[in-house]
């Protein structure tokens, strides 16, 4: 059988793609893998999609000169907006978003047909969602909210205690109230996991929370043996981690997502821009 043991370049506009970067690490131990975090120009949220495509290239471009076999666009925002650019931009290279597993994941917890989503402003109103899960349950019910803040208090490691329930419970309030509220939230978003505890309380008993970093790290594997592409190697993968600004923050806070310490001086400072 055929195999490529290059890196596998995941991308993030920050930290919160390190939630997918811990799923791969979990279920492909014998690759390499190569992380970057856009830093610098966090949020992509709140941007609109030419400048997310263009910063999302961009990176990407960035990840392609680490000599990657595969790109993982492990950011909903990106993904939403950018993903057919970012293809075409990358070709002949595979790229995986994070939408399409996330959608899969919601359509497989529901048992109601009513499935709540929560992403970045940018994620939700451009629908991409919506329409990967009625790709895949036509009848399903979709509502949507927009939580911004959620990405400011993950990055800024501030994810349990008063403000982070304030947030949880004004933003998820009016998604959950009534009969015919949703039996599953997608936490749409990849800094969205850090907040499960907050989010989930604020939902209420009984709501599934699905997120796409076990789908995503399902669906990069499905990829690789498709294309022949797995590392072969006895040993466990590598971790490389790259950031546009402040490795000393990145590894700080992005220990809380990748739930094992980073270091900072792990961490190497890259300038993505165009020169
Ligand atoms: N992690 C990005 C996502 O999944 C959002 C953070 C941002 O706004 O840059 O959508």
């Amino acid at each position: 059988m055929l195999s490529d043991n290059r890196p596998i370049g995941v991308f993030d506009s920050g930290i919160g793609g390190i939630t997918v970067l811990k799923a791969l690490r979990k279920r492909l131990p014998h690759e390499d893998l190569v992380y970057l975090g856009d830093t610098a120009r966090l949020p992509y949220g709140t941007k609109s999609a030419e400048t997310v495509t263009a910063y999302a290239t961009q990176a990407t471009r960035h990840l392609m000169g680490h000599d990657v076999k595969m790109v993982v666009i492990a950011c909903n925002t990106a993904s939403a907006v950018a993903i057919d650019p970012l293809t075409e931009a990358l070709k002949p290279l595979p790229v995986i978003g994070v939408i399409e597993p996330g959608a899969k994941a919601g359509v497989a917890a529901t048992k109601s047909g009513r499935i709540g989503v929560i992403g970045t402003e940018a994620t939700v109103k451009g629908g991409a969602y919506v329409r990967a899960i009625h790709a895949l349950m036509p009848e399903a019910k979709v509502v949507q909210a927009p939580c911004g803040l959620f990405v400011t208090l993950a990055e800024e490691g501030w994810v349990k205690g008063e403000v982070a329930e304030a947030a949880a419970k004004r933003y998820l309030a009016p998604l959950f109230k009534g009969r015919g509220a949703p039996d599953t939230l997608v936490l749409g978003c990849t800094h969205f996991p850090v907040l499960a505890r907050v989010i989930g309380k604020a939902a209420g008993k009984g709501v599934k929370l699905v997120d796409s970093a076990a789908t995503t790290a399902k669906a990069v594997e499905t990829a690789l043996a498709e294309r022949s592409l797995a590392a072969k190697r006895r040993g466990k993968g590598k971790t490389r981690f790259m950031a546009t600004d402040s490795p000393e923050r990145f590894a700080r806070v992005g220990g809380i997502f990748f739930g094992e310490k980073i270091r900072a001086k792990d961490v190497e400072l890259v300038d993505i821009r165009p020169s």
